[in-house]
C-alpha cells in the first residue's frame, strides 16, 4: 500500500511565533494517524529546526523545507543544500514548485539536479509537476506534465524512485480558488502513475504516491481524496489555518 500524505507547504509566510502556535493548534487537534498516513509540515528554512523538536514525539508527522541547492557545497552565497537540510533532520524537500519554476526560472535540468542530491543526502523530494492555464485551454496538459517527469524524473533508478513523491499542480488552480475538479485531477494522477509504470514498471507506479495541490480545502478535500489514483494533497493557503488544515487531513483515505 503506497503512503496517504497531507503536505502543508506555508510558502514565505508567518513568523517563528506564529508557525510554533500553528504547529502547536494542529497538535493540539489530536490527530491519530493510521498505519501508511503522513503529515508533512514545510515551513521556510529558519523554522525547520524548531518544527522538527516540535512534532519530534508525533509519529508519522514529518518536516519538509520548501527548496534546495542544485549544487552540493561550496561558494553559493544564501543557498541551502540538501546535505544541511538533512542535517538538521529534514524529511523532505519541495522541489520544483511552479512558484520557483517561475520567480527563479529552474528548469527541468535543474531540478533533475536537485533531485539527486537531495536522495543523496536522504531527504525524499516531493516533486511538483502541473500546466499553466494556456495549455489546460489547448488541451496538451498531458504532453506538458510527461516532459517534467521525463527530463527531471526518468534519470532516476527504480531504487531512488521509492524515495520520491509527486505533486500535480495545475498552476492555475494555485492560490486562485479555481480547483481542479476530482475527475480532471484524477485524469492526470492516472496519466502521470501510467507514465512511471511505462519507465520504471508497474509495481513502482503502484508504490508512488502522488498527491494533489491547488485550492484543496475543507470543502473539496474529500472529493479530491475519494479518487484512487490521488494518494494526498499539498496545501497551500488551507496549510495556515490549523481548523482548515486538520479537517483536510481528516479526509486522508
Ligand atoms: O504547494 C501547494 C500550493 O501551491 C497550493 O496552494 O493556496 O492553492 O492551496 P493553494
Amino acid at each position: 500500500m503506497r503512503k496517504k500524505i497531507v503536505a502543508g507547504n506555508w510558502k514565505m509566510n508567518l513568523t517563528l511565533a506564529q508557525g510554533e502556535q500553528l504547529i502547536n493548534d494542529i497538535l493540539q487537534a489530536g490527530l491519530k494517524l493510521a498505519e501508511g498516513q503522513e503529515v508533512v509540515v514545510a515551513t521556510p528554512f529558519p523554522y525547520l529546526t524548531k518544527a522538527k523538536s516540535l512534532l519530534k514525539n508525533y509519529p508519522g508527522f514529518f518536516v519538509a523545507a520548501q527548496n534546495c541547492a542544485s549544487e552540493k557545497s561550496g561558494a553559493y552565497t544564501g543557498e541551502v543544500s540538501a546535505e544541511m537540510l538533512q542535517s538538521v533532520g529534514v524529511d523532505y524537500v519541495i522541489i520544483g514548485h511552479s512558484e520557483r519554476r517561475e520567480y527563479f526560472q529552474e528548469s527541468n535540468a535543474i531540478l533533475a539536479k536537485k533531485i539527486d542530491l537531495a536522495l543523496a543526502a536522504g531527504i525524499k523530494p516531493i516533486f511538483c509537476c502541473g500546466e499553466p492555464l494556456e495549455v489546460r485551454q489547448a488541451e496538451t496538459q498531458n504532453a506538458f506534465v510527461a516532459k517534467q517527469l521525463e527530463e527531471s524524473l526518468f534519470h532516476l533508478t527504480e531504487e531512488q524512485l521509492k524515495n520520491v513523491v509527486i505533486a500535480y499542480e495545475p498552476i492555475w488552480a494555485i492560490g486562485t480558488g479555481l480547483t481542479a475538479s476530482a475527475a480532471q485531477a484524477q485524469d492526470m494522477h492516472a496519466f502521470i502513475r501510467s507514465q512511471i509504470a511505462n519507465k520504471f514498471g508497474r509495481e513502482a507506479a503502484l508504490h508512488l504516491t502522488i498527491l494533489y495541490g491547488g485550492s484543496a480545502k475543507p470543502g473539496n478535500a474529500a472529493e479530491l481524496f475519494s479518487n484512487p489514483d490521488v494518494d494526498g494533497g499539498l496545501i497551500g493557503g488551507a496549510s495556515l489555518v490549523a481548523s482548515d488544515f486538520v479537517a483536510i487531513i481528516q479526509h486522508l483515505g
